[in-house]
């Protein structure tokens, strides 16, 4: 129904990361101690939850404030005294900004089928929340259209984006600054002293990727087995990013385009080959006269009109993103239904509560993003660049939302796009790091995965890969939630370190 980009297991959106030259320094670390007890939420014999207490701000970790790190635990099916057992396996499903905990008691509980029989047997499943953020709901729903077409339509968002991100300091007061994915790895190092079930093993989705890269570059002796799934690639400048996300946005949509015109079970089928022309002149025209939305009226958890844009946006975390291909015939029903004057399905999720996963990932993004443009003109520009390379989807992707976003955030980008620090990366073991990438992902270009590749493969006369890619040939946004080939791969790499052969392509 109406839509959250943050969906699961369509394992979500972008995000991006790295550290500081300071932050690199050895800290003296203090004794981490996490406590456990049962979850309030659901009671299950399989899952724990804990809290414990990190810095707040990392550059001073000692004699600085703390504050509590949530996370839940599914418990292994070996006994921790049994040699299958092989330690702890820490998960970020993507976002920025979502509660995995939350994932975590779906999938402890049996309502989400997510990780294997194996991955149970010989790990704790490990789910640390990110910090909470807290911002003004009311402003946010009063959000502009990102795209605009004069200086006042310009200035709008200007005026919104300062309110939101000042309501976001109100509330969070100075945590705000230290949400970054630099600070998140150094939380991921306090919680793995705290479970003391030695070395790293870590699964990234998404944005998870981000996050498991910014670790691995920070404490490469600490790390067993990092497997990156869906990549995100934090060395790109504004541009470049929203060339190579529309573009990987724009080549989904037109698979999509594709199967619907050779698949009955498509509701826009019938459009035949005149699909891609139906699609654009149905965006263009909600451009120009926003559609009903008559769902969201009636129950009043989504916005009453929507926008060509919006429905680009949100198709791509509602519809296209999931790997096994589920949102494809819903996505030609919410397009059937919009051409008819419902476009419920493809709403903007209206927020009620003060601290949400949607605040949370803005906050991060911005801290870890340079917005580079200011003005009207840049922004123009922006807009054009996505037109031209992605003539259906137009550009409207998550970066889009990103660079509108943050250029008036309070806080400045304290974790900007930079190449991962290669003497850093020269410390991991060999061949610790498995990258997984779809070649039609919609959200995380298969050329981010081969960058990303090229940053865990060291230069000079010793250098020597950390890394292996795989590629999945497929759709949809990551590849463990496929549940084929390639997740088989990445359990066997956790559990056995069996490294697939450079070049490897799986089917599923
Ligand atoms: C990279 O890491 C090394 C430590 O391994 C540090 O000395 C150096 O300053 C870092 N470089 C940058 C650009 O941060
Ligand atoms: C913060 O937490 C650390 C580690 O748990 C602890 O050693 C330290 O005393 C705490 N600091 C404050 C100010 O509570
Ligand atoms: C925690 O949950 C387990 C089983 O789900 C139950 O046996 C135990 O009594 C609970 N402990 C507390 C302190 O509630
Ligand atoms: C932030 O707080 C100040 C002081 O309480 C208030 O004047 C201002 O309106 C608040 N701004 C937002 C955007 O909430
Ligand atoms: C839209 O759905 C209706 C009702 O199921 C169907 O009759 C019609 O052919 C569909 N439109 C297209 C373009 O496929
Ligand atoms: C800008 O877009 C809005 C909404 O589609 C439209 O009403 C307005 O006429 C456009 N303005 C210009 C200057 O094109
Ligand atoms: C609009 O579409 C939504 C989602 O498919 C559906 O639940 C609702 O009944 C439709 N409303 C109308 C008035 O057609
Ligand atoms: C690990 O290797 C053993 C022995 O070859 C095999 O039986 C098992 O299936 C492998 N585990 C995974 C998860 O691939
Ligand atoms: C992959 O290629 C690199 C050199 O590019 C080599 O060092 C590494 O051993 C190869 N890995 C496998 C599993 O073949």
């Amino acid at each position: 129904m109406p839509f959250d980009i943050l969906t699961f297991p369509a394992l979500l959106a972008l995000s991006w990361s790295a550290a500081s030259a300071a932050s690199l320094l050895p800290r003296a670390t203090p004794k981490y101690t996490i406590k456990w007890s049962n979850c309030t939420d659901v009671n299950l014999p399989n899952l724990q939850c804990g809290t414990l207490p990190v810095p707040l701000d990392w550059s001073n970790p000692i004699s600085g404030e703390n504050i509590t790190l949530f996370v839940s635990k599914i418990i292994s099916t070996s006994p921790s005294s049994s040699k299958t057992k092989l330690g702890s396996l820490m998960w970020n499903p993507g976002g920025p900004g979502v509660t995995t905990s939350l994932y975590c008691q779906l999938i402890a509980a049996g309502e989400i089928e997510f990780f294997s029989t194996a991955l149970y047997s010989h790990f704790d499943i490990i789910c640390p929340d990110p910090t909470p953020v807290k911002c003004d709901p009311k402003i946010y729903n009063q959000m502009p259209q990102l795209f605009v077409n004069s200086s006042t339509s310009f200035q709008k968002l200007v005026d919104w984006n300062k309110a939101f991100g000042e309501s976001c300091l109100n509330k969070t007061g100075k945590l705000l600054g230290h949400v970054d994915t630099t600070s998140a790895a150094h939380d991921l190092e306090a919680l793995r002293l705290a479970l003391n079930t030695g070395k790293m093993n870590w699964f990234g989705n998404s944005y998870g990727t981000q996050l498991g890269a910014a670790y691995a570059e920070l404490y490469p002796e600490n790390v067993r087995t990092v497997v990156l799934d869906g990549a995100v690639d934090h060395s790109l400048t504004e541009t470049v990013a929203t060339t190579t996300l529309s573009t990987t946005y724009e080549a989904e949509m037109i698979r999509w385009f594709e199967w619907c015109q050779a698949s009955d079970t498509c509701p826009m089928h019938s459009a035949g080959s005149t699909l891609p022309q139906v699609f654009d002149n149905l965006i263009a025209e909600a451009n120009a006269n926003p559609i009903p939305a008559p769902y969201c009226v009636s129950t009043g958890t989504c916005q009453p009109t929507v926008t060509g844009y919006d429905m680009i946006f949100n198709a791509e975390g509602a519809f296209l993103s999931d790997p096994r291909l589920t949102g494809w015939p819903a996505f030609g029903l919410a397009i059937n239904q919009s051409l008819s004057g419902n476009a419920s399905l493809l709403s903007n999720s209206i927020q009620t509560e003060t601290s949400n996963d949607a605040f949370s990932g803005i906050a991060i993004g911005c801290l870890d993003w340079v917005a580079k443009h200011a003005t009207y003109s840049e922004h123009l520009a922006l807009q054009q660049l996505g037109a031209v390379v992605a003539p259906h989807t137009l550009g409207a992707q998550q970066f889009m939302q990103y660079s509108s976003w943050c250029f008036n955030w309070p806080i400045p980008t304290v974790n900007p796009q930079r190449w991962l620090n290669q003497s850093q990366i020269a410390k991991l073991p060999a061949e610790s790091v498995l990258i997984v990438n779809a070649e039609y992902d919609p959200e995380t270009s298969y050329a981010w995965a081969q960058s990303l590749k090229d940053q865990f493969t060291t230069t000079g006369t010793n250098g020597d890969s950390k890394a292996v890619l795989v590629m999945r040939k497929g759709d949809g946004h990551t590849s463990y939630a496929a549940q084929g080939q390639a997740a088989r791969v990445m359990d066997a790499f956790w559990v056995n370190r069996t490294i697939p052969a450079n070049g490897t392509v799986v089917d599923s």
